[in-house]
């Protein structure tokens, strides 16, 4: 599907399906859109007042149009109150058009324009791709539910074709998050997470190193924590380090760790009776987002060094698995007592943490299906975010807003870390039920210095039960947008 930006007018546009977008209160119809109604026969007037729209938000009308004119279908769109129009409206707007279009083959969009054409141009574009991504791999006929539609016209915004290629790139990476959280843990493991890491490396050019199981061994004082979790696995831990170096010098180095559990059976503590076991492929759903941003990263060539962080193992049971009480040792030395095998992503965290500080970067940003607390707390829609570093999360959340992606500060409370005291080790991986999701980031802090920090806990947007917004059912790709704009700064 191809979109194009257009500098034809309302009244020339020929396809299949032309949608308008108004804003709340602002449905009089004048210039070009009265001579479109005048073309029309008045139809659009009587559309309005027929369905009473009123430009609200996510609010819509569709109607044939008869006769030989220049399309056959109209939609109108609400965007709601021109004041309080954002660049993610455009986005959300966009993605509802697609939905309503994706029997069509052409579709032409007109939207009132408020704001940066170029950042408009991106979200659109942005918009309808995410909308209308389907992942139909593992279904026998892929072809078979696959939208129709072939060219989008944006009207209005003629000379953003860099734009809308900047907003294709980021749709690529966040489809390939969303492939890789959709796909099973019998076909995406530590090895083909891996092998995912090599390809972008080798067709991006960036560099790469795997560590193997001897190397974690190695690496400071070893990395017990992640091997800990990866022990009771039939498949080797794969520790994913990618780097992005500009051509010239770079204004900043920063690293993006996510938590790449490719399936977390919980470990001996294992997830019974309703703790939703069977969802738990997406449990690598941050070391995903790393990949997809590594991708869009890679194809955007910022002037910003970037090193992506995936320790991949999943957790698993067996003879050799870790038993709860088993103390760990993470590579900077700090020993733990693991009084839940489920609270494993932390374990994994800890050492690729500790490996990020190694690389003597300005920032680190982890992400991570942490808790079940923390969608408890916030929602589905909402991710946590816990910081060290006041101008850092401000960062964070100027990327968030651009992309639409949705976060909410939470305290890293130092005095919850009393819940995580243990007898006989420095610590212990879990705390009491309340605050768990704090208490699991104050565990996080253990493993980092003095390097602006800011921890991300995804475990609620990275995955949609049913369409919403710019998603649809699986994988979101949450919050592969946010790290990029992040990057590009
Ligand atoms: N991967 C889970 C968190 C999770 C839960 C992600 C639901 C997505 C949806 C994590 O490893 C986990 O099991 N956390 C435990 C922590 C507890 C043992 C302190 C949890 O949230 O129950
Ligand atoms: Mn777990
Ligand atoms: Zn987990």
């Amino acid at each position: 599907m191809q979109i194009k930006a257009t500098d034809k007018s309302l009244l020339d546009w020929t396809g299949d399906t032309l949608a308008l977008g108004f804003c709340e209160g602002a449905t009089e119809l004048t210039g070009d859109l009265a001579q479109l109604d005048e073309k029309l026969a008045g139809t659009l007037q009587e559309l309005i007042a027929e369905e009473e729209f009123e430009g609200k938000t996510a609010t819509s009308a569709v109607t044939r149009i008869g006769g030989k004119n220049n399309f056959r279908k109209l939609i109108l769109i609400g965007l709601g109150k021109t004041e309080d129009l954002k660049v993610a409206t455009y986005r959300t707007t966009a993605a509802a058009i697609a939905r309503l279009a994706t029997k069509d083959t052409s579709l032409g969009i007109s939207l009132p324009l408020e704001g940066e054409p170029s950042a408009i141009a991106q979200a659109i574009t942005e918009g309808i791709h995410l909308a209308l991504h389907q992942d139909n791999r593992f279904k026998s006929d892929p072809e078979e539910k696959a939208p129709k539609l072939e060219t989008v016209d944006l009207l209005g915004l003629a000379g953003q074709d860099a734009a809308i290629s900047k907003g294709e790139t980021i749709v690529s990476g966040v489809i390939l998050a969303r492939e890789l959280v959709n796909a099973p843990a019998n076909e995406l493991t530590s090895i083909t997470m891996a092998e995912t890491a090599q390809q972008i490396a080798t067709e991006y050019g960036l560099e790469i190193e795997i560590l193997e199981q001897a190397d974690c061994e190695k690496f400071e004082q070893g990395m017990g924590a992640y091997l800990g979790v990866a022990k009771a696995s039939d498949i080797p831990p794969k520790f994913i380090h990618l780097t992005y170096k500009p051509q010239g010098t770079a204004k900043r180095k920063l690293a993006i760790v996510g938590k790449s559990l490719t399936f977390d059976s919980g470990g001996l503590n294992l997830k019974v009776g309703g703790s939703g076991i069977e969802t738990m492929k997406m449990d690598m759903g941050g070391g995903a987002a790393t990949l997809g941003a590594a991708k869009a990263i890679a194809k955007l060539k910022p002037d910003v060094e970037v090193h992506f962080i995936c320790a991949a193992t999943e957790n698993m049971i067996s003879g050799k698995a870790m038993h709860p009480g088993d103390i760990l040792k993470a590579a900077n030395g700090k020993t733990i007592e693991v009084n839940n095998t489920d609270a494993e992503g932390r374990l994994t965290l800890a050492d690729a943490l500790v490996f990020a500080e190694s690389l003597e970067v300005d920032a680190i940003v982890d992400l991570a299906t942490l808790t079940g607390a923390c969608i408890v707390a916030l929602g589905k829609n909402i991710a946590g975010l816990w910081s060290t570093d006041e101008p850092l999360a401000s960062e964070l959340k100027t990327a968030a807003e651009t992309a639409g992606e949705k976060f909410w500060q939470m305290p890293l409370e130092d005095k919850y870390f009393e819940g995580l005291k243990s007898q006989i080790a420095d610590m212990k991986n879990t705390g009491p039920r309340a605050g768990g999701s704090i208490t699991a980031a104050l565990f996080l802090k253990q493993f980092i210095k003095d390097t602006p920090w800011v921890h991300l806990d995804i475990a609620g947007p990275v995955w949609s039960d049913k369409p919403n917004g710019i998603n649809n059912s699986g994988g979101t790709g949450f919050p592969v947008k946010t790290l990029v704009e992040w990057v590009l700064g």
